[in-house]
């Protein structure tokens, strides 16, 4: 089959090149002629190495190709998906103008067109977006009837960043919401060889699960903060509480580790947006707020943490380690860095920053920090270090780079360092969750 995917940013890319492997003719569009072109000489334009692997061999054997023409991608493909962004406002809720004028073009692409599309919104969306203001935009721009001239459906993606690639290929479900049957059975048989469960839905039902399911992940973070930070005041290592607690079935092991607190493209935007949402409809969402609260304070548990090891942090040097949202990536956006520097200058800390992907693009979001060029050299002669993303590289610090340091204090702020070896390497360790003194 044709398909059409709007928008080339990482949902897009990642559906794309899964429908690319799956044997479809894949044509990508995007108004950003940079990524369209990166996409043409088979190049991802962030950081997902399997990912970019796969593209530029579907690019190499003309399965997948990108295009700034949206009306013309859109008007061959036989299903078009709709992948744009729908980033937060400062209110919380999210910006669907670029979805409108994606709609609004892609609707015009079928007023051309004499054959039945499916327009797939991809995109997360709060529920009632795809049949309020999505549906009656194509209408309006196509001049046909939804269920008639064209067919329409919600497929949220699960993808987490770092592994897209296994994570489109092995859904833990495929969630298919569709306006009348017609629309889903066109996607049921796109997706026919995944062996995912499809879960068939209406649309506002579709658009829920994605923000149920992301506000479920966000709740067990933050449920998991809360009970490591009373580890740590109780004198209790929370690896060994929250690995048991999670041996239970009904609680489960994953998206437990507790850390500075959830950032990404995804938690922190889906959970403001469902909140905001709900108090649009005049709900008031207590549990989502204080998911967001516990998130907001994790920073300062580092941030005090360090303090109660080295004192006030007037004129100290501070190394922060790792400054992407979480390691193995290239992305800061609501990355935890940022508050945990904040806090740190606001107390008087000189920060120095090392990340091995991330640093360029943190340049621009606190363009005044210091860089280092390693993590070795990030922590020569500095008070203290907070590891803030959870990079593999850092697991291998030892005492070369701790003796390097003027007071060798680590704060483990994802508790994923080994304490006994950060210890043997002649650093004290300290970790959100780790209430073990020693
Ligand atoms: C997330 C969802 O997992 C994914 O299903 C959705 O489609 C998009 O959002 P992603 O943004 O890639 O994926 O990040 P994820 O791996 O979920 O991590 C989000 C944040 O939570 C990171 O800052 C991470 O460090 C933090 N996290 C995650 C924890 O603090 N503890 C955990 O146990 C898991």
């Amino acid at each position: 089959m044709k398909i059409c995917i709007v928008g080339a940013g990482f949902v897009g890319l990642a559906t794309g090149v899964m429908f690319g492997k799956l044997g479809h003719e894949v044509v990508c569009a995007d108004i950003d002629q940079t990524r369209v072109a990166a996409v043409n000489s088979g190049k991802s334009p962030f950081f997902e190495p399997p990912l970019e692997k796969e593209l530029s061999r579907l690019v190499k054997r003309s399965r997948l190709s990108a295009t700034t023409d949206v009306v013309r991608a859109a008007s061959d493909g036989e299903t078009i998906f709709l992948c744009v962004q729908t980033p937060s406002l400062p209110s919380g809720r999210i910006d669907i103008r670029p979805l409108k004028a994606a709609s609004n073009t892609v609707g015009r692409a079928i007023r051309r067109c004499k054959d039945y599309k499916v327009v797939v919104v991809k995109s997360t969306v709060v529920p009632s977006t795809t049949d309020a203001v999505v549906l009656p935009i194509l209408e309006r721009s196509s001049g046909k009837k939804a269920g008639k001239g064209f067919g329409l459906a919600m497929n949220p993606e699960f993808l987490q960043e770092g592994s897209a690639l296994r994570d489109s290929m092995q859904p833990s479900r495929i969630v298919i919401g569709a306006l009348d049957k017609r629309s889903g059975d066109v996607l049921a048989k796109l997706y026919r060889s995944l062996r995912a469960e499809k879960v068939r839905t209406n649309m506002r039902t579709a658009e829920m699960i994605k923000y149920a399911s992301n506000a479920f992940l966000a709740t067990k973070i933050s449920y998991a903060n809360e009970i490591a930070n009373m580890c740590v005041r109780f004198g209790i290592d929370s690896e060994s509480v929250l690995a048991a607690v999670g041996m239970d079935p009904r609680i489960g092991r994953l998206f437990l580790r507790p850390g500075l607190g959830f950032g990404g493209s995804c938690l922190p935007k889906d959970v403001k947006a469902l909140k905001n949402k709900a108090r649009s409809e005049g709900y008031s969402s207590r549990l989502l707020s204080t998911i967001l609260a516990i998130n907001e304070a994790q920073p300062s548990e580092a941030v005090s943490m360090l303090e109660n090891a080295i004192g006030a942090l007037g004129g100290k040097r501070i190394a922060v380690l790792g400054l992407a949202f979480k390691g193995g990536v290239d992305d800061i956006r609501e990355t935890r860095a940022v508050p945990l520097i904040e806090t740190l200058r606001s107390k008087g800390a000189e920060v120095v920053a090392y990340d091995p992907l991330a640093a360029k693009s943190f340049a621009m979001a606190i363009p005044d920090l210091e860089f280092a060029s390693s993590a070795a050299k990030c922590l020569k002669g500095v008070d203290g270090a907070i590891v803030q993303a959870d990079w593999e590289e850092f697991r291998r610090l030892g005492k070369k780079e701790f003796s390097s340091m003027r007071t060798p204090v680590i704060v483990d702020g994802r508790r994923f360092l080994d304490p006994d070896k950060v210890r043997k390497a002649g650093a004290r360790y300290l970790g959100i969750g780790y209430g073990i003194a020693r």
